[in-house]
């Protein structure tokens, strides 16, 4: 089962998506996160952030809304007092990273870079703030600007995370590709709104808010193939894996590794279910190694 990803061995291609996960501790009272392939860590900012005002989650058909805004509490804050409980664990660890501008973006890849996770997600498709986040994400210079600042500044792996509300998910890839990017992961969520028709009101505070869970999975199937052809750095691939078979959909696609995300809202222990079914799947469709499955689409 083990992967290398972007030079970053992984024990199995499981990962926990950002942002479902916090930092691990309150899965860590349910299972031993030292089973998962890695950890993607919630969003970090350099300040602390509160968030959106509640109502900031909803549940929709097949999945459900987020409008967090990036609580988390900060990236100092992170490395003192998350980072050393992480690393009790045999997990690879990959930090998210979300600026305002791209210097923020710089600053953030090298202070969590100097501090040794093993990899960096950088966010630029969050939609659920007002400066930063999907603005980076949805035009190919912005993209690479970010992408080559947190590479300049990184001494650790960088993935570039993704988003599906965009003309052509295959150009911003390419660009951040071009500007250094190690790896990729996507989907990010997509954009989407519920109305409360009593109130007549938005159901969130905020509006609108993140689509997740297993109504975007076959979105995030569509943009793994479409990404896969465009560049040659691995893909994460992530967006409503409930199961082993969502999983191996994804790198049959052309993901290198998986996240499992809103599926732990559901059920914490998830990933494990999906770890252990995806070893049973290559067992049944003979392949021999969990890395024989990226790209093999007939
Ligand atoms: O609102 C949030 O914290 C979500 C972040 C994201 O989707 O990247």
């Amino acid at each position: 089962m083990a992967v290398s990803f972007a030079g970053v061995s992984l024990k199995n291609p499981v990962a926990v998506a950002s942002g479902t996960f916090g930092f691990g501790r309150e899965y860590g009272l349910r299972f031993d996160l030292s089973r998962l392939g890695a950890i993607c860590v919630k969003g970090l900012t350099i300040a602390p952030r509160g968030g959106n005002p509640p109502p900031r989650v909803a549940e929709t058909p097949m999945g459900m809304l987020n409008s967090v805004g990036l609580q988390n509490p900060g990236v100092e804050a992170f490395i003192q007092n998350e980072l050393p409980f992480l690393r009790k664990y045999d997990v690879k660890i990959i930090a998210n990273l979300s600026g305002e501008t791209v210097a923020e973006y710089a600053e953030l890849a090298g202070r969590l870079s100097d501090a040794g996770v093993d990899m960096l997600e950088v966010n630029i498709s969050c939609p659920n703030v007002k400066a930063g986040g999907l603005a980076f994400g949805v035009d190919p210079a912005s993209a690479a600007a970010v992408t080559r600042a947190v590479r300049d500044r990184s001494n650790v792996p960088v993935m570039v995370k993704l988003s599906p509300n965009v003309a052509d998910i295959a150009d911003i890839a390419r660009a951040a590709e071009a500007a250094g990017a190690d790896a990729l992961s996507l989907i990010n969520t997509l954009l989407g709104m519920r109305i409360d028709v009593n109130t007549r009101r938005p159901v969130l505070a905020r509006g609108v808010g993140g689509l997740s869970g297993p109504a975007v999975r076959p979105v995030a199937v569509r943009c793994v193939w479409q990404t896969a052809q465009a560049v040659k750095i691995p893909i994460m691939g992530m967006g409503g894996v409930m199961t082993a078979d969502d999983a191996a959909e994804l790198m049959l696609a052309g993901a290198s590794a998986v996240a499992v995300g809103t599926a732990l809202f559901r059920d914490p222990e998830a990933p494990l279910d999906v770890i252990d079914g995806l070893a049973a799947y290559c067992a049944r469709q003979g392949f021999t190694r969990a890395a024989d499955l990226t790209g093999a689409l007939r």
